[in-house]
This record gives C-alpha cells, structure tokens and sequence, in this order.
C-alpha cells in the first residue's frame, strides 16, 4: 500500500539519521518547507522538498494521494515512561488534598501506591486489559505513536504478573511499538514494610525468573527515593535483573536528591525519570554519560512541586527526553500535547527542544530511535498531522488546544 502526503507547509524532524539529542543539538529540529512525504507498507519511503517531488515522482502513479491544506507534519509522540496499565482511579485522594491531606495523611490511611495496587489485585486480567487498551486508545488519538508501560501497582508475585501479562498482550495487538518496564519496587507492600529484604528476595527470586522465562519485560525499574528503595537495595535488584537481560530505567531524585542519578549512571541505566531535585553532584554525574535523564513535567505540576531543571541539564550537555508519567496518583494524563506545552512554559524549553526531546530522545529512552521518532526513510510512518496553525511553537504556545487533525499510525490514519 502506497500513500503520498503533498503540500505540506512544514515537514518537521526530517533527518537522514537520528542521533541521540544534547547540548545546543537539541534546539535543532531540521525542516523542509512546502513538502511531500512517501509512505509504502506502513513505512517512511521518500521525503522532500515539492520541487524535488515534480522532478522525480508522476503523482497519478500513486493509489492513495492525501493533498494537505497548510498543515505541519511531524513525528508522532514517543512516550518513554508511563504507568497505563492500572485499575480505577483516585479522584477521592485529589479531593482529600485539595482539602488539606498531606501525601503522608493519605498513605497512612492506605492511599496512594497501595491503593491502587488493591485494585490491581482484586480486578481480573481481562478487565484491567480493558481498561488499559482504552486509555492506549484515547492517547493514539493525541498523537502517541510509541510508549512505555511500567507494571509496579501489583507488588504481589501474581499482581505484577498480571500486569505485565496486560502490558504484553497491549503490545501483541497494538499497533504502535510498546516497551515493558518490571517495576516490581515501586514501594514496599504494608506486610513487608519491616523486612525490606523479605519483600526484595520476592522480586529477584520469584518475579525476576518468571518474567525473564515469559519473556514480560525489556526493563527493570526502582522507585529510588528516600523512604522507598536505597541507592544499595536499588543497585541489588537491578543487577539482579541484569542477570536476566533487563536493562535499568528508574525512578530518580524525584523528591529527594538521595542517590538515585548516581546509581542510574553507575550501572549505565537507559534512563534516570524525573529529576525534580538536582543537585549539583547528580548534575554532573549524568553530564558526562549516555543515560538519558527523562523530565516529566506533567507529575511536577500535579504534585505543585518545583519543575525540573531543564535549561541547566541541557547547558550541562546532558542528554534529555519529556514522558507524561500518565498515573493515577502523580499525573492523571498522557496528553504528550500537553508535556510538551509544559516544558516549554514552565521549563523554558524552546518549542524545538521539546519537540526533539517528545520524539527522537524519547524514542531513544526506549532504545526505538532506529524505528520511530524522526521523519527518516524506513522508520514507522507514525505522524502527527496539525490543523492549519500559523507556525510550529503555536503548537506549544496554544496550550489546552488540541491542534491534531490526524494521526497517522502505521502508514493508516487512525
Ligand atoms: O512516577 N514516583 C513514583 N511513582 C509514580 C506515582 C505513583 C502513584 O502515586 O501512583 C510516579 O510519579
Ligand atoms: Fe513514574
């Protein structure tokens, strides 16, 4: 199946190869004005410039001819670290605070992490695929075309299990590329709470063997915070995962500058996410390395907590990517849209530089970046097409708009 794209007023992310983004290569997003691209078998074939599209192509030889009107064309969304896979949602939890609960009060009375996770172990299988195959639906229609699932509400060896079941099962039908994270040490459950150690053999001597013969997951993560995973129990559980060829992406300095960075960085994690609370010796440890620090601004104004440090990570050449973070507890929403609005208003990213770090960076903080994430012959013709808008950083400035007119996943409109 051929189909050709013309009069596109901006192609944006067109790239011959596709390099992992830092420093001043961020604010670089190559375009290519008043353009055509190919797509053939649901991959990118061709791209250019219309001159260059008379020159070599007879536009009837086509079978499906889309004739777009001012629209910019970009890559779709990569969205390197999500929790969709959950059940029900907390609401009354946002209430409570709104009304003056602290995190703490709320734990305590069995919320947050563990709330969840009660859910996850009462809902079946199928149900909670339900549910999770909806919200991958609602996010396709935003522009998505690429993501991360992370298991870590269940903390019970058939919870997890399950989860990652679901997370397998979304990425056997779905159409865009899917990553599995095994996020078993998301916090301790309430019976373990005083025998860290008892709950940490569970992870590395009952889950770690199952999900590695059933092949359930690409990652290993650790919730490393104070009051939740050490620096040692989280280097001890991901080179268990190691052993089994689960590479680290993990939670990091998200409340607390304890450690989390460093020890990403040490055992050459894929990512360290979130990155609220930097300080300086975590700035220039993940300066000097090829980990990718994650930002995911839309967990940072949910919690009202300070953003990350976006402009002094990328003057410190670290390499960076935005995630949505979509929870029930910290951020509500997988709206990449929205992400990349965020990072620009309140992270003073410039519409390029978070557009490069919501595509190609995210795609390589999935290690995807050969396969989706820029426009480049034969990567997945996974695409955003906008409304007719003035110019690409109105995408980011008309924040709350959705300006997606189509996306195209696989080489299909959706
Ligand atoms: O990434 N930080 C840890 N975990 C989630 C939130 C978990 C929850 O409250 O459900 C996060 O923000
Ligand atoms: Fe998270």
């Amino acid at each position: 199946m051929t189909t050709l794209l013309t009069g596109i007023r901006k192609l944006v992310g067109a790239r011959t190869d596709s390099p992992l983004l830092r420093g001043d290569s961020l604010r670089i997003l190559p375009v290519i004005d008043d353009a055509f691209l190919l797509i053939e078998n649901g991959l990118i074939a061709d791209f250019g410039s219309m001159q260059r599209f008379h020159q070599k192509y007879k536009a009837p030889d086509f079978r499906k001819i889309i004739e777009l009107d001012n629209a910019i064309v970009l890559p779709a969304w990569c969205d390197s670290h999500t929790h969709l896979v959950f059940a029900g949602s907390r609401e009354s939890e946002f209430v409570d605070k709104l009304n003056g609960l602290t995190y703490a009060e709320i734990a305590a009375r069995g919320g947050g992490i563990l709330n969840t996770a009660s859910k996850i172990q009462e809902i079946s299988e199928d149900e909670l695929f339900i549910q999770s195959w909806n919200r991958l639906e609602e996010l396709k229609k935003l522009g998505t075309g690429a993501i991360e699932i992370k298991s870590g509400y269940g903390l019970t060896v058939e919870s997890e299990l399950k989860m990652l079941r679901v997370i397998k099962r979304i990425r056997e039908k779905s159409v865009i590329p899917v990553k599995s994270t095994f996020l078993g040490a998301h916090t301790f459950p309430a019976e373990f709470k005083n025998d860290h150690q008892g709950y940490i053999d569970k992870i590395i001597n009952e889950m770690l063997p199952v999900i590695a013969g059933e092949k359930l997951a690409d990652y290993i993560d650790v919730f490393c915070e104070t009051g939740f995973y050490s620096p040692e129990e989280t280097e001890e559980i991901c080179r268990a995962g190691m052993a089994y060829g689960l590479k680290p992406k993990i939670h990091a300095n998200q409340l607390h500058a304890s450690g989390g960075v460093q020890t990403g960085v040490k055992l050459g994690a894929v990512s360290v996410d979130h990155l609220e609370t930097m300080d300086e010796d975590s700035i220039s440890c993940l300066s000097g390395s090829s980990t990718i620090g994650t930002l995911l601004p839309n967990a940072a104004f949910f919690l009202r907590m300070a953003f990350q440090p976006a402009r002094l990570l990328i003057e410190k050449n670290c390499a960076i990517a935005l995630a949505s973070d979509f929870n029930p507890g910290s951020a509500p929403s997988g709206n990449m849209n929205l992400v990349v609005s965020m990072a620009c208003i309140q992270m003073k990213m410039l519409p390029e530089e978070a557009i490069n770090a919501a595509t190609l960076n995210g795609a390589h903080a999935m290690e995807l970046g050969n396969e989706v994430g820029s426009i480049t012959v034969g990567k997945k013709a996974n695409l955003i097409i906008t409304k007719p808008i003035p110019s690409l950083a109105y995408l980011p400035y008309a924040f709350g708009s959705n300006l997606i007119a189509h996306v195209i996943l696989n080489g299909e409109i959706i």
